[in-house]
């Protein structure tokens, strides 16, 4: 279980306390810990899984990780979930966000085909949640598109909107019942940018100034129909939230991201 965030934000928060201010957290304030997919869960070709672009990079090319490590086995949370939870339980955490694998639900990337040990693997680890009075948050994208869907031009393809609207009420509908807090995307910038421009995120196609902007340009369609998608059918079934994560600005300057 990555618990960066975490100590990252008690580590803000401890930063942020006037001097010689007691040091107390409000009663009433929220604890909670985040995690990504691939940079958690392992089981990377588990049960039906298809292969992401994270997967497809690593294997492919080693040399891109200094140390040829790959996110393959990672925490091995595919397996270990009921341990990672019983930790969260125990360091008393009121929520946990973590992201869904888009492949390991859709393994070719499209909604045409579900694979029932993705759903099977969420469905356990977000009842275990709730178990513990843990409130689930999910992200749909955490970085790690289906590489069947990168092969089509990934999101720099306009279409990909469409695809992640389809994939993102797949989710809502398998996991609205009980998941009441949505984000969409994680880090538009940053996986944009990371990928077409400066080169650091997988798949590390350059294309600076071109491939970062249709990318970002298809992201924020993609967040806009996921979100009506939502608000059309499923709120009124489920009475969730569905938080924006980001606003995405394009200028002159370049891209702009306001976490929200
Ligand atoms: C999964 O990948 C591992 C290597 O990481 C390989 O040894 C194994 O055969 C693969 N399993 C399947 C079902 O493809």
């Amino acid at each position: 279980m990555n618990m960066d965030l975490l100590f990252l934000s008690g580590f803000v928060l401890l930063l942020l306390l006037p001097k010689g201010a007691p040091r107390k957290i409000p009663n009433d304030f929220q604890f909670g810990t985040a995690t990504a997919a691939y940079q958690v869960e392992g089981g990377w070709n588990a049960s039906g899984k298809g292969e992401n672009i994270w997967d497809h990079f690593t294997h492919h090319y080693p040399d891109f990780v200094k140390d040829h490590s790959t996110g393959d086995i990672a925490c091995d949370t595919y397996h270990k979930w009921k341990e990672d939870i019983q930790i969260l339980k125990d360091i008393g955490v009121n929520y946990h966000r973590f992201s869904l694998s888009w492949s390991r639900i859709l393994p070719d990337g499209f909604a045409r085909r579900i694979n029932p040990d993705g759903v099977r693997f969420y469905n356990d680890f977000i009842n275990e949640l709730l178990k513990n009075n843990i409130e689930p948050m999910v992200t749909l994208y955490h970085w790690d598109l289906p590489q069947r869907l990168q092969d089509l031009g990934g999101w720099t393809n306009p279409d990909m909107a469409i695809y992640f609207k389809e994939y993102a009420k797949v989710a809502f509908e398998l996991f609205g019942d009980r998941v009441k807090r949505w984000i969409t995307m994680n880090e538009p910038y940053s996986f944009c940018e990371g990928t077409y421009s400066s080169g650091i995120a997988a798949p590390h196609i350059l294309s600076p100034g071109i491939g970062d902007y249709l990318c970002g340009r298809t992201v924020l369609l993609a967040h806009a129909h996921a979100y009506h998608a939502y608000e059309e059918k499923f709120k009124k079934l489920y009475g969730g939230m569905y938080r924006n994560c980001f606003l995405l600005f394009f200028g002159p300057i370049g891209m702009v991201q306001l976490n929200i």
